[in-house]
């Protein structure tokens, strides 16, 4: 397993949208685990594969509180087929977005179909956490992320600090 760099914004990689996986092999699987040793190094709760730069649908999760055994969870080609209209808020965070955090509202229950780690479906509920982290990380397949759900003013703000950031990297 590898530690991958992250992609950060504000790389334009961030953006695209992730293309579906067509077989679950044994190249993916090496993927889902050099996800989650990124993942755990970093610290972080889910990551999606655009984020070590892969335009793949596919992100791993473990939202095991502190304390208990790791809950390592890989999804391919997530798809949300439900969404409650009971809604939930949570403060939010970015392994591409490091150190800023907002509240976000999504909905609080999802109904999601996805292919596990052997390539079988699954189709599951899920709430909580899981549910807030399952969306966040599918808007990053779609090249969306969690400052789209903010205020413009806020995310015009974040936008430009770490734009400033990078360039000052790059000197
Ligand atoms: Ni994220």
């Amino acid at each position: 397993m590898t530690i991958k760099p992250l992609i950060i914004l504000p790389d334009p990689v961030l953006r695209q949208a992730s293309k579906p996986i067509e077989r679950v092999d044994g190249e993916l699987k090496r993927l889902a685990d050099d996800m989650l040793e990124t993942m755990y190094d970093a610290p972080g709760i889910g990551l999606a594969a655009i984020q070590i730069g892969v335009p793949r649908r596919m992100l791993v999760i473990d939202v095991a509180r502190e304390g208990e055994d790791k809950q390592p969870q890989v999804f391919i080609n997530p798809e949300i087929l439900k969404s409650s209209e009971e809604r939930s808020v949570y403060e939010e965070g970015c392994l591409s977005i490091p150190d800023y955090y907002a509240e976000v509202e999504r909905p609080a229950v999802v109904t999601l179909r996805y292919l596990d780690r052997d390539g079988k479906e699954q189709i599951v509920d899920a709430d909580g956490l899981l549910a807030t982290c399952l969306q966040h990380e599918i808007d990053h397949l779609n090249g969306v992320l969690f400052i789209d759900h903010i205020s413009r003013l806020k995310r015009e703000m974040v936008i430009k600090k770490f734009t400033k950031a990078a360039k000052s990297k790059a000197i």
